[in-house]
């Protein structure tokens, strides 16, 4: 049977933890109204102890946005719990996010806690949050480099304690897909096993450039919820991109088997929205959602895709919101595209002219890269007008 996988929404709260993002309430809500037209299943709105401004955001998120679970994320403590809670409480459908680190270097240096102390700390952690709702997660800060028995033991501790979602995070991104992917097995087969109520959940950064292939070996291994952020961004290297993991479950649906509720055509909208709020560009290359993802500018290429666009598109630009014109005009182009551009303008030129304009096309292509649309009108004029004056200094000879 096709397995749904839950699409969880961090850009909020990891993806703003990218050095140099700081989104005020007004933007988060923006932002988080157009993930819920994405039809994401959880946003993560923010980590409301760290700062009035994330509770604010948390808040009027929670009483704002409809649809998608709202998630607010917090330490063990009773304190960052009950701040998490009343930011998130007007939510339709609230999440509490509880997260502790498992990992021996995390433990020694950064929480100065032994085994035993992690173990009765997201017991109790995890437990108050029940207090408040039914639907918690717990996160296992620095999972793949935790001893591996002891984060079994502390992920059983935390289904006991009330659970629902497991989260094994890469959260240095040090995992490779074998590795993290026999990981996530192990989670599924010794802690969650046929307990249907719990969910196993991936949660991938990208310092190896493998965030979204973790990912996607996580849901071959058996994880039903992906922890992703739009256009990748999140902590140094930044967390796996939410609209690659979404369209590699969907393009290859062969492999995986799996469906997410996302509406793909949204993703380019988003990811524009998300790189104004931030300030974060968008590489031109960046898969999916870039400015190049459907371009081609190579003549062989545009001739296929004139042709047939499969010859060299594995998804429908307009499925991910891009349009569907994307031939750029640039020193590779051949003379189809060039047709076909100046078809797209209303142009028609002789044979004669068309060849004039295509060795001017060339030239300022060979100086600059791409050739505009405003450009390509003004070679036209000036072949046209060209002509127009040889022919009349032609007449007056006559
Ligand atoms: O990368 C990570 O481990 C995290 C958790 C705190 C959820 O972002
Ligand atoms: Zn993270």
């Amino acid at each position: 049977m096709t397995k749904r996988v839950q699409v969880f929404d961090t850009t909020l709260r990891d993806g703003e933890q990218a050095p140099g993002i700081a989104l005020n309430p007004d933007q988060k809500v923006r932002i988080a109204s157009q993930l819920a037209r994405l039809n994401v299943d959880v946003i993560e709105a923010g980590f409301p102890v760290s700062s009035p401004g994330d509770f604010e955001a948390v808040q009027r998120i929670s009483r704002e946005v409809s649809g998608p679970v709202v998630a607010a994320m917090s330490r063990t403590g009773s304190e960052d719990i009950v701040a998490s809670w009343d930011a998130v409480k007007d939510a339709e459908s609230a999440r509490l996010h509880i997260f502790l680190a498992t990992s021996q270097i995390h433990m020694d240096h950064k929480l100065r806690m032994t085994e035993e102390e992690v173990l009765i700390s997201v017991k109790s952690g995890v437990s108050r949050a029940k207090d408040f709702t039914d639907d918690v997660e717990y996160t296992a800060e620095d999972a793949t480099r935790s001893d591996p028995e002891f984060l079994m033991r502390v992920l059983r501790t935390a289904v006991d304690s009330g659970a629902t979602t497991l989260n094994v995070p890469d959260t240095v991104g040090y995992a490779t897909p074998g590795h993290y992917g026999a990981l996530i097995k192990r989670v599924v087969s010794e802690v969650k096993g046929d307990n249907a109520a719990v969910t196993v959940s991936a949660h991938c950064h990208n310092d190896l450039g493998l965030a979204v292939a973790n990912s996607l070996a996580a849901v071959e291994a058996g994880a039903r919820q992906v922890e992703v952020a739009i256009n990748g961004i999140g902590e140094r290297a930044g967390n796996a991109s939410l609209e690659e993991v979404v369209m590699a479950l969907l393009v290859r649906s062969d492999q995986f088997d799996a469906t997410t509720g996302v509406d793909s055509r949204e993703l380019f909208r988003t990811s524009m929205l998300v790189s104004r709020e931030t300030g974060y560009p968008v590489q031109y290359n960046k898969a999916v959602v870039g400015r190049n993802a459907f371009a081609h500018e190579s003549g062989i290429h545009q001739h296929g895709v004139l042709r047939n666009r499969a010859t060299y598109e594995i998804m429908d630009p307009v499925s991910v919101g891009q349009s569907p014109d994307n031939i750029v005009m640039g020193k590779h182009s051949g003379r189809a595209a060039f047709k076909h551009s100046l078809a797209v303008l209303g142009v028609d030129l002789n044979p004669t002219l068309f060849e004039q304009a295509f060795q001017q096309l060339k030239a300022a292509a060979d100086k600059q890269g791409v050739v505009n649309e405003a450009q390509m009108k003004w070679i036209v004029d000036d072949v046209v007008s060209r002509m127009e004056l040889f022919e009349s200094v032609a007449e007056s000879y006559r």
